[in-house]
């Protein structure tokens, strides 16, 4: 079969290796497409801390249909179409609250596990969800990473009600996805770009409201007021040091901020005394467990709703497509289609 391996950090290559065969409880997945996030990009240059050390296969999300199971499975048959769940072993949680032992092993696929630029893939019968029928493998490839983190800010771990307003940061695979979700729930949203060009194609997907964060570099007064001065109830919060001084702006009293990327800087001034006059909750979050993923893909499946997919790469073109997500062109999800 054929691999994209991460020979040392900075060098991908182009490998034939031999097709793995599933053992007890296992699947042999044929992946078919899937798709980057921002942790890939890093990861390939060994900029995702000492988690993992090449070779290994690269790119955490992934699509497929299982070719092979091996004997005992019963969660899926030859010829389902599945994901694959980004942290294969945090099957639902939190667990640790009964058991100090219990902390979930969250090592993802795409590095330190084999990930997904190949063919053909093993994984647990317990790592893989059926997609619904009306995606195709690039679409659902979107989901197991960017979808269910903006699907756990906003409706798992949700603070908000129907009617409530979230904010969205940029139009990367994240911050898309959480602004479709939001919909979902009936909330509006206000959304950010530094780009007119996407801030016309963010109205078409929904947003209420659209700020462009170049020439507003205020934005968070501009969603403040855009509420009448209430202040907003979540920020989707991508941007990291570099937007939380206004994502804290933006929020009501008792408003949330999920924490998910980095975006603008890792780390930076923390204005605690804000956080506190204002009772804001800070709520990290880290993808989500399988048991959150097949919630995800019940809720996409019932609302018939469709991941957006910005460009589709065969995969000897691995490196146009993680050219074209550094350059930060795609609105939405970047994908390679696999085979
Ligand atoms: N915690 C988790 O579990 C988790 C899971 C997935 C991703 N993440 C993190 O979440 C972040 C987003 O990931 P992604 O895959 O969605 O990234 P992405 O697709 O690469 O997003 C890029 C887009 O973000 C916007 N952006 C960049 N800098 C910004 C800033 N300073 N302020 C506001 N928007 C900005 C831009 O949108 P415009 O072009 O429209 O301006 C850019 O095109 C990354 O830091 C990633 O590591 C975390």
């Amino acid at each position: 079969m054929k691999a994209v391996v991460l020979e040392s950090f900075g060098k991908l290559e182009l490998r034939d290796l031999p097709a793995p065969s599933p053992a007890a409880g296992q699947v042999l997945v044929r992946i078919r497409a899937a798709s980057l996030n921002y942790r890939d990009l890093l990861m390939v240059k060994g900029g995702y801390g000492s988690l993992a050390k090449p070779p290994f296969v690269p790119v955490s999300d992934g699509a497929g249909e299982v070719s092979e199971v091996g004997p005992g499975v019963t969660r899926v048959k030859p010829g389902d179409r599945v994901v694959m769940s980004f942290f294969q072993k945090w099957l639902a949680g939190p667990a640790q609250r009964l058991d100090p032992q219990a902390v979930p092993d969250k090592a993802p696929l795409g590095g330190p596990h084999d990930g997904t630029l190949r063919e053909f893939g093993v994984f647990d019968e317990q790592g893989v969800s059926v997609i619904p029928d009306h995606l195709s493998y690039e679409e659902a490839a979107c989901l197991p990473c960017a979808g269910l983190t903006a699907w756990s800010a906003v409706v798992a771990q949700a603070t908000t009600e129907p009617g409530d307003v979230v904010v969205t940061q940029g139009t990367g695979g994240v911050s898309v996805f959480a602004l479709q979700f939001a919909k979902l729930r009936g909330c509006r949203v206000i959304a950010t770009s530094s780009s007119e060009e996407k801030i016309t194609r963010l109205k078409a997907i929904g947003a209420d409201v659209t700020i462009n964060y170049k020439t507003t570099p205020e934005w968070g007064k501009a969603a403040r007021a855009a509420t009448g001065g209430r202040g907003v109830d979540q920020v989707v919060e991508v941007g990291g040091a570099g937007t939380l001084a206004q994502s804290i702006r933006a929020t009501r009293f008792g408003g949330t901020l999920s924490m998910i990327g980095v975006l603008g800087g890792a780390a930076g001034e923390m204005p605690v005394a804000l956080i506190v006059m204002n009772n804001l909750r800070l709520q990290g979050v880290t993808v989500g467990s399988r048991a959150d993923l097949d919630q995800m893909l019940r809720a996409i499946g019932t609302a018939r709703l469709k991941p957006v997919v910005d460009t589709a790469f065969p995969m000897e073109k691995w490196a146009d497509a993680m050219a074209h997500m550094s350059a930060g062109k795609h609105f939405g999800k970047v994908c390679i289609t696999v085979g």
